[in-house]
């Protein structure tokens, strides 16, 4: 079978750790006799340089006609004084709204290997961290209606029934395949969105009697990750809450240079990118962590392409890679046995893969 998957490199750390995952992909295909076409696209401060858009015509076309979308990162102090509609960023969300991905899967996980790098208590990471994040990705404040006069600026949080009711979906759905809890954020003491999203979600719940449902303030979440992430197996977020909580449970579980995700719509083509940024103070000096990435490709070939042993093959090259104590610098640890660049990281997971996993 031939998948077409468009690329998109991105900024800062983006073009270093991209290669890696075009090369793993490469030694998957070579193993389990797929070919992956990979077309690379422009999107973000490279596409704004090259064209003077960050999101051109042509990306968004290739990226419709492919099976899925690999991305890196993008963004940087480059492009930070232009006008929002015309910000790196402004390529992104573009893209996840042209393509329709409203579900955004972020899986946090505190892997063994690394149980050292957690910054939390040593008692509270021993009781384990296995949480999803699954964020509403094309409404809410980020694409509400945002102005600007001489002296005030403001910004829109509007959600309607049917776009909490599709993401409430895929959190029960997502639950039901995992240790059935639900822990839906919000902010209903203060937001009148808020109260719909709680009411919505609670509609939804009718039709998963398996899952437990709660509700829980965004504050008390931003708290409860760091006091007791035990917790929480699904959580569901609108965008903003969903982008800052992410952040967060992907630290907690040592490195934000380890969390791969998946945004998804309607059909199986979708984005896969790591949820960390382009880290424009590292780009260059072979420094940055591949693994969110190589993860995301791994992601890829079982949620859009349903390759399930190929997905497995990756992951599990990586965590027998960190198994032998190489770490690259960012989740540099006491039982370290070698710290390793980015492609040094890279090479060492293929070799795994190579080596019968
Ligand atoms: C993320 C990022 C993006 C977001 C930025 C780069 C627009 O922070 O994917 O979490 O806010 O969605
Ligand atoms: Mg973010």
């Amino acid at each position: 079978m031939q998948y077409n998957i468009a690329v998109i490199k991105g900024d800062g750390i983006g073009p270093e750790i991209i290669p890696e995952a075009m090369n793993v992909l490469n030694a998957i295909g070579k193993k389990f006799n797929h070919t992956f076409n990979l077309t690379e696209v422009l999107m973000g401060g490279s596409a704004i340089d090259k064209t003077g858009e960050p999101l051109p015509g042509e990306t968004i076309d290739i990226c419709l006609n492919s099976h899925s979308v690999l991305m890196g990162a993008i963004g940087g102090p480059k492009w930070d004084t232009l006008p929002g509609h015309l910000r790196p960023e402004a390529g992104l969300l573009g893209l996840r709204s042209e393509m329709g991905l409203y579900a955004n899967n972020r899986p946090a996980t505190l892997f063994q290997s690394l149980r050292n790098a957690c910054p939390l208590r040593q008692d509270i990471a021993d009781k384990g961290i296995d949480m999803v994040i699954v964020r509403e990705l094309t409404g809410g404040i980020y694409f509400g209606e945002r102005g600007r006069d001489d002296t005030s600026a403001f910004d829109t949080e509007k959600y309607s029934i049917a776009e909490i009711k599709r993401i409430a979906k895929v959190a029960f759905e997502t639950a039901m395949v995992r240790r059935k809890n639900v822990i839906s954020i919000d902010k209903a003491n203060v937001l009148e969105s808020s109260r719909l999203w709680r009411e919505v979600v609670h509609e939804v719940a009718k039709d998963y009697p398996e899952v437990e449902v709660s509700d829980m303030l965004v504050d008390n979440a931003a708290m409860q990750l760091v006091k007791n992430p035990s917790q929480f197996d699904v959580i569901l977020a609108n965008n903003m809450f969903g982008d800052i909580l992410s952040d967060e449970a992907a630290m907690i579980t040592g490195s934000i240079g380890m969390l791969a995700s998946a945004s998804l719509g309607n059909t199986k083509c979708g984005l896969y990118e790591p949820i960390h940024g382009s880290a424009p103070d590292i780009a260059g000096q072979d420094k940055a962590n591949p693994i969110a990435t190589l993860l995301s490709a791994s992601m890829m070939l079982k949620y859009s392409f349903g390759l399930e042993k190929e997905s497995i093959a990756i992951e599990n090259a990586v965590n027998s890679v960190l198994e032998k104590g190489v770490r690259t610098a960012d989740i540099k640890d006491d039982s370290t046995s070698k710290v390793v660049g980015t492609r040094e990281m890279g090479e060492m997971i293929i070799r795994e893969i190579q080596n019968g996993y």
